[in-house]
């Protein structure tokens, strides 16, 4: 059966592209339209045709699959569809409600009109995929919206909402009602006026302006440091002016297929079907179904306690905010407010928005008031002791069901949940990412008791608050910060070797991290490991180990990082710019000195792997135990909680592209050399690497 159905409706022929769930192109679609233009045109009782959506939008782009797969042989493609509509006499019109996205926008840009639902969303985002659009979008849509209008959309690949579209021109016409209906009313007078109907790319392209070009490829310079979509989006417009419209077209198409062959592009292909994959759980069939949150409780409303509150705020649900006094509450209620003002004051909220999601969230020293919530957060000091105590108090207020989770970085949940034997079915960990009310990544820790129910609902719960939950199994650190011990550890250790670490972070940088290790330690305040390290002396100055003399000299010295103005680095008061410090090189020669290490030179690529290795062998562990579900959990990990760039796909994708063999290698090398425990090579990589296999390969296998 066709994906296509065609049908009449009085002189109107109406070609529905039924594709689920998104009505992706793939094979058999263009043949479907082709052949509904070509029968449209061989009837004299047709006058005009409507190419229109079933289900919910109209046409999401190409099929992303095949774009790692081949396209069937003879099958037809987008530009036969162009050419159809384009030599069709009779005037071939989009109804787009839902989305037309990448392709299918281009797909409408070659009707001859174009008429959308009030609700639709029209935009180019092929550049998050690594790439330009390839089908003339890049063309078509400069002579419809304008050069520079084009190129936000296009560079930026963010959609525009219908009432945007029709103020750009993209559009001809909003239909309120019926959509087909209000389309095949204005097919049929289009169909009834006499012809030629205007082809897009018979509409001259006007720009006064040239400096266009450089002045977007400054704005996102920043942004797109090693990226080359952004900047191949930009030469593509720039041939729509340049060059007439079959040469723009021919240039666009060698742009793209360039491409998408690039790292970049299959990274970030890879990246759009991880988070897709993220959502399920394997065993954990559709029929469990999230139960409603109305009301949500917080404990602790400190750095990350009201983060938290706020996003339950933004999801709509009220919540109840718990402090141990009246003076800690006002504190950190008086955070919340100054953080919303903030985003008021930067014109991305009203005043009004604000008072609602300040109206959502209620003070409180009392866990009695805790008693009507559905869900708890936990978000107190990271002790033990502390979070039994408050688990205890916990069971004597809270609903029977209520969910109640753990903020904790490292803490064992099971442990916690073994101290409320009658509700371990509800307790689980939910672990944000600072600024919690910003970070996008969500640890949702599944202890070993949680129920499935409880487990759907914690995710549903975190996708409410636009986060991307990633499930985490119990162990120190769970996913994220487990995998970080080797990367920061690498970082110090070099320094002592006698690579700056001004010269390391750039390195990272330059790889695409949005900060350096180092400059993140200052950050992270150099004093936590240092206590970590007393303590665990008896609370006598901790013996200086490998990797640890320069940070706890640092630390003797009262440089605890950005929040003491020096660490690592020197910040200037109220700066939280980085100044390298010959001090630091000089505690570093010392150290060496003490060591009995030589000075020496470091090349770019020890200094990635050193950092970078790690990771990816602790990931295989991770893997290998269980704790992620899959390879492609732990790079959504690294790019939405700890500033790893997309355009690499994530650590564990990374490693693939350079080669597993490659990285086993330099694993067991650098074990023989510093022999570091995260060093000790992952039997899950290196039965990959000698099976000359990629972490996608273990994810396929895993996904059965
Ligand atoms: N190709 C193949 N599969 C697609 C797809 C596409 N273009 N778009 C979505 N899907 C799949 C998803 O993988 C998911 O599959 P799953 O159920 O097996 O996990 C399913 O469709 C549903 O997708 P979502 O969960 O994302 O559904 P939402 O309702 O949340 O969002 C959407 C719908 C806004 C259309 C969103 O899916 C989307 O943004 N899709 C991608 C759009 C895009 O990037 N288009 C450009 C493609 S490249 C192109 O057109 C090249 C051209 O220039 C030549
Ligand atoms: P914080 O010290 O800023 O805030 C903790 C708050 O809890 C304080 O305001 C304190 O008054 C309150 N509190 C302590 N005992 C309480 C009790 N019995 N009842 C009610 N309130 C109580 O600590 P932060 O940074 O917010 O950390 C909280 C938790 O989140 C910890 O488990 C931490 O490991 C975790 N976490 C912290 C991150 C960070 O970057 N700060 C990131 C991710 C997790």
């Amino acid at each position: 059966m066709s994906p296509v159905e065609y049908a009449k409706h009085g002189t109107v022929a109406v070609l529905t592209v039924n594709n689920p769930p998104v009505n992706a192109m793939s094979p058999g679609v263009p043949k479907g339209v082709v052949r509904g233009v070509e029968r449209a045109n061989g009837d004299a009782g047709v006058a005009a045709v409507v190419l229109i959506g079933a289900g919910r939008g109209f046409i999401a782009g190409a099929d992303i699959r095949y774009f790692s797969r081949p396209w069937p042989e003879g099958e037809e493609t987008f530009k036969d569809i162009i050419a159809a509509f384009e030599a069709s006499p009779k005037p071939v019109v989009a109804a787009i409600h839902g989305h037309a996205l990448g392709g299918g926008l281009e797909t409408a840009m070659a009707c001859h009109y174009r008429v959308i639902a009030p609700a639709a969303r029209v935009g180019q985002p092929e550049v998050k995929l690594g790439f330009p659009p390839g089908a003339g979008g890049t063309q078509r849509l400069p002579r419809l919206a304008g050069v520079a209008a084009a190129l936000d959309m296009i560079v930026s690949g963010a959609p525009v909402k219908a009432r945007e579209a029709a103020d750009l021109g993209i559009v001809d016409a909003t239909i309120e009602g019926d959509l087909l209906e209000g389309a095949v009313a204005f097919a049929a007078a289009r169909g009834a006026e006499a012809g030629p109907h205007r082809r897009v790319r018979d509409i001259e392209i006007a720009l006064d302006d040239r400096g266009v070009f450089d002045a977007k490829r400054k704005e996102i310079a920043r942004r797109s440091r090693g990226m080359r979509a952004p900047y191949a989006c930009i030469e593509c417009v720039e041939a729509a002016v340049d060059l007439d419209f079959d040469a723009g077209v021919e240039r666009e198409r060698a742009i793209f297929e360039d491409c998408v062959e690039s790292g970049e592009s299959k990274a970030l292909r890879h990246v759009f079907f991880a988070e897709r994959a993220a959502r399920k759980i394997p065993g954990v069939g559709k029929e469990v179904e999230p139960r409603a949150i109305a009301k949500a409780g917080v404990l602790g409303a400190g750095t990350m306690g009201g983060g938290i509150a706020m996003n339950f705020a933004n999801a709509g649900i009220p919540v109840t905010v718990v402090e141990r006094n009246r003076e800690a509450i006002d504190r950190g209620m008086a955070t919340i407010e100054r953080n919303y003002a903030a985003t008021v004051a930067k014109g991305r909220m009203s005043r009004e928005a604000m008072d609602a999601r300040m109206a959502l969230i209620a003070p409180s020293t009392d866990y009695g008031d805790l008693a009507d919530a559905d869900m708890i957060i936990e978000a107190v000091f990271e002790e033990m002791a502390v979070k039994k105590e408050v688990f205890a108090a916990l069971d004597r207020v809270a609903k029977p069901d209520a969910i109640l989770t753990s903020n904790t970085s490292y803490l064992d949940i099971d442990e916690i949940a073994d101290t409320i034997p009658n509700r371990r079915g509800h307790v689980l960990g939910t672990h944000f990412f600072s600024p919690a009310n910003v970070m996008r990544l969500l640890e949702v820790v599944r202890t070993r008791t949680v129920s499935d129910v409880d487990l759907v609902t914690t995710m549903e719960v975190g996708r409410g608050m636009r986060k991307l939950p990633i499930v985490a199994g119990v162990c120190h650190g769970f996913i994220g910060n487990r995998m970080l011990e080797g990367y920061f550890g690498e970082a110090a250790l070099m320094v002592e070797e006698g690579a700056t670490p001004a010269r390391i972070d750039t390195v990272m940088v330059d790889y695409g991290m949005a900060m350096g290790p180092l400059a993140v330690a200052d950050l992270a305040g150099l004093d936590v490991g240092w206590r970590k390290r007393k303590d665990a002396a008896g609370g006598r100055n901790p013996p200086a180990e490998r990797g640890s003399h320069v940070s706890t000299r640092l630390c003797e010295m009262g440089r605890f990082g950005q929040k003491t103005g020096r660490g690592y680095y020197i910040y200037e008061e109220g700066s939280r710019r980085p100044t390298p410090d010959p001090e630091v090189d000089r505690l570093a020669a010392e150290a060496a000195a003490d060591l009995g290490l030589e000075p020496r030179a470091f090349g770019d690529d020890e200094i990635v792997e050193r950092c970078m290795y790690p990771l990816v062998n602790i990931g295989a562990d991770i893997l290998a135990e269980g704790h992620a579900l899959r390879a492609s959990d732990i790079d959504l990990v690294y790019i939405n909680g700890y500033g790893y760039p997309a355009w690499r796909g994530g650590p564990m994708h990374w490693a693939g592209a350079v080669g597993l063999d490659k990285v086993h290698d330099a694993v067991r090398r650098y074990r023989d050399a510093l022999g570091f425990g995260h060093w000790r090579p992952s039997p899950l990589l290196k039965r990959l690497a000698e099976e000359g296999g990629t972490f996608e390969d273990f994810d396929r296998e895993n996904a059965g």
